[in-house]
């Protein structure tokens, strides 16, 4: 079974430090989302992390570091720009990408000659990370495909009896997943939106290409536009999701005609609003995401919210879509592709 640790056992940091020596599977908090962790230099361990979330193995793992001095051991060269980022934003939601160093098995890189290394700010992880003295691998700790965990029941749910232990820190405070950008080529590019902005980014390094993916996302319409390129099913809840983009009040108008028509065929409809937009609507399940004027709320409550529908039986979510920008560029990310690019525009 699964052994479930709270911040009041005196234990957890040094058991866990141990599983994860031993070469076992520690789910722990970050302040993005809560992570699976195994020694990164362990290929068996990290093999367990594929096995037990169902994860394809083409799709590479972050590396976890407490401490800047760490990552000589795994990178070959630390471009200028190294300094500058983590200066600015370690500990903390931004992971880069550098070019591997043998050292590191292939499968932690899902096969590629690079590795994604963040420091996380989360006392937790730090002090397991701290008490290893291990690079930790360590995707999200949730089922390939599902939401990821911001709170440890998510991890229950999802992992319970296939991994060695459960750090339980409380929710977590992002709520999106870290930023990802690679330094590999000549001009810094973002692979992932996430908790650092890409205008922080821009501060820091000057330009910054968004990579193609990330671009045709936030471009496609709907999802025959995409579906046939995008490898994963990612962030799904059970029922079905449809985003609604666009103004907010014309979202709301368009979010309570779908309500209706699918409530008129017998569908149960779930609606996550903005606190704005809330109180409009009438019919179905109402789970308020937060104002659109404070996205960090928004952000810390996305994938729970999105979870609690899976326990009430709806069978359709309708989401409202919020501004692109900020922290927006990574919840538009994760909606869209929750909605598997169901997306209207309004
Ligand atoms: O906030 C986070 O990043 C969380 C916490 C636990 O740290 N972790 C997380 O891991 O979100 P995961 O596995 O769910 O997402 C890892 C992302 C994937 O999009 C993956 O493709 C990308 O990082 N990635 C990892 N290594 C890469 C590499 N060498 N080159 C390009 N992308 C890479
Ligand atoms: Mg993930």
């Amino acid at each position: 079974g699964t052994r479930l640790f709270n911040l009041d056992d005196r234990n957890a940091i040094s058991e866990c430090s141990s599983i994860l020596t031993d070469g076992g599977l520690v789910a722990f908090p970050t302040e993005t989302v809560y992570g699976l962790g195994a020694n990164a230099l362990d290929a068996e361990a990290v093999n367990k992390i594929f096995t037990a979330k169902g994860r394809p193995a083409d799709n590479p793992l972050i590396v976890h570091i407490a401490s800047l001095s760490q990552l000589d051991k795994l990178v070959l060269k630390v471009p200028n720009q190294v300094k500058l980022l983590s200066d600015r934003f370690w500990p903390g939601p931004l992971t880069l990408v550098l070019k591997k160093k043998e050292i590191v098995p292939d499968i932690t890189t899902g096969g590629l000659d690079t590795i994604a290394v963040r420091l996380p700010d989360h006392k937790v992880a730090l002090d397991l990370l701290n008490r290893c003295q291990l690079p930790v691998a360590a995707p999200s700790a949730n089922l390939s495909g599902r939401p990821s965990p911001t709170l440890a029941q998510h991890v229950v749910t999802d992992l319970g009896g296939r991994i060695e232990a459960i750090i339980d820190g409380g929710q977590t405070g992002v709520g999106v997943e870290s930023t990802v950008i690679s330094l590999v080529e000549d001009r810094p590019t973002l692979l992932r939106p996430g908790g650092i902005t890409y205008q922080e980014l821009t501060e820091v390094l000057g330009e910054v290409d968004i990579d193609s993916a990330v671009k045709a996302e936030l471009e496609s319409e709907n999802k025959s536009a995409l579906a046939p390129g995008m490898k994963y099913k990612h962030y799904s809840p059970e029922a079905d999701v449809i985003l609604v983009e666009g103004e907010a009040e014309r979202i709301a108008h368009k979010i309570t005609k779908l309500a209706d028509e699918y409530l008129a065929e017998g569908y149960q409809v779930g609606i996550m609003a903005t606190e704005e937009n809330s109180n409009f609507y009438t019919a179905g399940q109402v789970q308020v995401m937060g104002s659109r004027d404070k996205l960090s709320v928004i952000s810390a409550n996305l994938f729970r919210l999105l979870r609690s529908f899976d326990d009430s039986g709806v069978d359709i979510i309708l989401i409202e879509g919020v501004s692109n920008q900020g922290l927006g560029l990574a919840i538009m990310n994760r909606l869209r592709k929750a909605a598997g690019y169901q997306v209207i525009r309004v």
